[in-house]
């Protein structure tokens, strides 16, 4: 029996964030370039964009490049770029076909020519498709968004288009990347790395966080839903006590 059955239906994350980690490691250990490791990881990204769709997820935030990313080494740089380009140009027609629509958050300005035009191509092509979002998050870091946000607001308030006091957590929410889309549900990050690197700090405040050893390109679909499984086995309390959830 596959994990899927175990999942309910009616009790599925509306959003889902994912941090993509181990991809060098993988490569490594097979003797390989780091490299190889992202050409391999490509594959997971896949499956779990389509085991999102089959499920009925809404949202799927795939953390795919940090703004600390961009201290690597050029090579590898090149060569995830190189790679992005060429997975948003072969999985277009597969968006389509499964009416995903494609999106991103981060500082894609800092990205080269031909990556930000094929961008805003998947965007424009994708916008009405109403199944799924996928949002990728492409030179993106918490602190940047943040720092971003507060000058938005820190602007309106010397417009006068706001006052200091209408400053709350519904609008600082609003002013970020992140701000057409619920929080996530559910953190997974690959790898067993216990951390978030700088990955939507104000929005996984409630967020159940999944730790797994698996790399990631060894994360396809069962893998998945024993994450969404797990995730359907806790309870969500939002700071009340267990007798108000359970009334
Ligand atoms: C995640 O894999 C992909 C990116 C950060 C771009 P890594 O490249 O971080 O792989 P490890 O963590 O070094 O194994
Ligand atoms: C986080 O992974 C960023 C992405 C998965 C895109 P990193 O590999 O960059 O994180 P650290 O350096 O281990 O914290
Ligand atoms: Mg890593």
């Amino acid at each position: 029996m596959s994990l899927k059955d175990k999942i309910a239906l009616e009790a599925l994350p509306k959003c889902v964030a994912i941090i993509m980690d181990g991809n060098g490691r993988w490569a490594q250990q097979r003797g390989e370039e780091r490299v190889f490791g992202h050409q391999n990881g490509v594959e997971s990204v896949r499956a779990v964009t389509e085991a999102s769709a089959e499920l009925g997820i809404e949202n799927l935030i795939l953390y795919a490049f940090s703004t600390e990313n961009w201290n690597r080494p050029t090579e590898e740089i090149d060569a995830l770029m190189e790679l992005m380009l060429q997975a948003i140009e072969d999985e277009t027609p597969t968006l389509m076909k499964n009416n995903i629509r494609f999106e991103t958050i981060g500082d894609i300005e800092k990205l080269n020519k031909k990556n930000i035009e094929a961008i805003i191509r998947v965007k424009e092509k994708t916008k009405n498709n109403s199944r799924m979002t996928l949002i990728i998050a492409l030179s993106y870091s918490s602190r940047w968004e943040i720092i971003e946000a507060t000058k938005k607001i820190a602007k309106m308030v010397k417009d006068d288009e706001i006052s200091i006091n209408d400053i709350d957590e519904k609008l600082f929410s609003n002013s970020l990347c992140t701000a057409p889309y619920p929080d996530p549900d559910l953190l997974i990050r690959t790898s067993g790395e216990y951390r978030l690197s700088n990955f939507l700090l104000f929005q996984l405040s409630y967020s159940e966080l999944y730790f797994t050893p698996t790399l990631w390109p060894d994360f396809r679909k069962e893998d998945y839903y024993k994450a969404i499984v797990d995730y359907q086995h806790r309870e969500r309390r939002f700071g009340k006590t267990k007798e108000q959830f359970n009334k």
